[in-house]
């Protein structure tokens, strides 16, 4: 078990374009997908993408609870059907229609902020698992939008830089405190 050091916005291997993995059944490929579950669930989050700990491979780790999935769709949580914990390599979206959503995104490599970012609804995705075998869904609401994040990583991209609107971009707690009190009033 590693806890792997999380890159920040600035280190300029979040710049990158990353380089694609050519065996993704490689050891090294599978104890990197290891020690990236062991920092995910560490730090937690919705999902980390192999340049914020420092390699530039084109292999994506994320998970959507099914609390997640209520909250957007309605429904009962305890019913709502989770995605699990899935590793992608070489990862490739294809948005099924045009239409975008806006929805407030944060970061590991940008702590403590968050802003919104507008991403396609609907998409396709299909990468290797870490088996080989081809992986290929479709997403929409949460799920499309984390796969989203996590794939714009490996081509340098961090949420900031998809913004329209720089004012919604804030610190998490004064964005819940804030929050808080407009529910109130
Ligand atoms: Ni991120």
């Amino acid at each position: 078990m590693a806890i792997l050091k999380i890159a920040r916005m600035g280190h300029p291997i979040l710049k990158r374009i990353s380089d694609p993995v050519t065996d993704p059944t490689a050891s090294e490929i599978h104890r990197l997908i290891n020690d990236m579950i062991d920092t995910l669930a560490d730090i937690g989050g919705a999902g980390l993408a192999a340049p914020q700990v420092h390699v530039p491979l084109r292999v994506v780790i994320f998970h959507v609870p099914g609390a997640r999935i209520a909250a957007e769709e309605g429904g009962d949580p305890r019913q709502a059907v989770s995605v699990p914990l899935t590793a992608l390599i070489n990862p490739e979206i294809t948005p099924l229609s045009d239409e975008m959503a806006d929805g407030l995104e944060a970061c590991l490599s940008v702590p403590g902020l968050a802003g919104t970012v507008p991403r396609h609804t609907r998409i396709r995705y299909r990468a290797l698992a870490p088996d080989g075998q081809v992986i290929e869904r479709e997403a929409h609401g949460f799920h499309a939008r984390v796969v989203q994040h996590e794939c714009d990583h490996l081509d340098g991209v961090l949420y900031p830089m998809r913004m329209r609107d720089m004012t919604s971009l804030g610190f998490i707690e004064e964005l819940r405190h804030f929050e808080n009190k407009e529910a109130q009033d």
